[in-house]
């Protein structure tokens, strides 16, 4: 069988700089997957290079054996690939219910599940608990009709986390969803993390510096270094690596 998402020699430069440099990995089957490397490795503009935001100067990226680089971020987003930001998106004047269920209809996002929201009370009441019921697994509920604003950093990245899954996606990536979050919260959120690929068994592509977090997490990491892959593996074998352990004391 063809894997999920397989990235074939893929190199990009901005002037002068080689942000990536002939990176391949790919990944088999469902599971969460970390991608980590000291900063300016690259992670980023990989990322941006699987959503669409940025054209490769070489290589391939496969998904499903299907060619998507170069194809545009919304064209992925209906093949079921969605993304967070680095930097949180939300919308801070509406409640979290209603941010839940915009990102479900912004097509950008891919919200074919709700484009029923305006055509039947019955399909938009199936949304709002299906909102209700994200919210609740990162213990949100009681700010569902509370202004996004209202929440503090870390509570709206994970509402930016539970916004993308209203589309269904069948490849999550996030761009270091652990940034800024207080421990308790960051427990909700690898609890949760878990809980709902337990349920969908979708494919998690997580950007992360917080090693311990990403290291419990996930069941394979891809490193970068300098816009190569250096090795992927399990997290033992990972942490062990004597190239891996040289690229973040380098
Ligand atoms: N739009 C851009 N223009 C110029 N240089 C960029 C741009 N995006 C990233 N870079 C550079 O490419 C390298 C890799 O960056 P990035 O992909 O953000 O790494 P990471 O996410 O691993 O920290 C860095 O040297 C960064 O400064
Ligand atoms: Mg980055």
């Amino acid at each position: 069988m063809s894997p999920i998402l397989e990235v074939s020699g893929i190199s990009k430069n901005f002037g002068g700089i080689q942000a990536v440099d002939g990176a391949s990995f790919s990944l088999g089957q469902p599971g969460i997957y970390g991608l980590i490397g000291p900063n300016g490795a690259g992670k980023t503009t990989m990322f941006d290079i699987i959503c669409g935001r940025q054209i490769p100067n070489a290589g391939e990226v496969r998904f499903h054996s299907q060619r998507i680089d170069g194809m545009k971020p919304y064209r992925l987003a209906r093949e079921g690939l969605a993304r967070t930001f680095q930097e949180c998106r939300v919308l801070p004047e509406e409640t979290c219910l209603d941010n839940v269920l915009f990102a479900a209809q912004d097509k950008r996002l891919g919200g074919e599940v709700v484009q029923a929201l305006t055509r039947s009370g019955k399909a938009r009441r199936a949304a709002e608990a299906e909102a209700r019921r994200l919210l609740r697994l990162i213990n949100l509920e009681r700010y569902a009709d509370e202004p996004a604003g209202a929440l503090s950093y870390g509570q709206r990245r994970l509402l930016e986390i539970v916004s993308c899954l209203m589309s269904k996606p069948r490849i999550l990536l996030l761009d270091e969803p652990a940034s800024g979050i207080n421990p308790t919260l960051l427990n909700t959120l690898r609890d949760f993390l878990v809980e709902i690929y337990e349920e969908t068994r979708i494919v998690f592509l997580i950007v992360e510096h917080n090693m311990e977090f990403i290291m419990s997490l996930a069941s394979e990491i891809v490193v970068m270094h300098q816009g190569r892959v250096l090795t992927q593996g399990a997290p033992d074998r990972v942490q062990s690596d004597k190239s891996v352990i040289d690229a973040y004391l380098g």
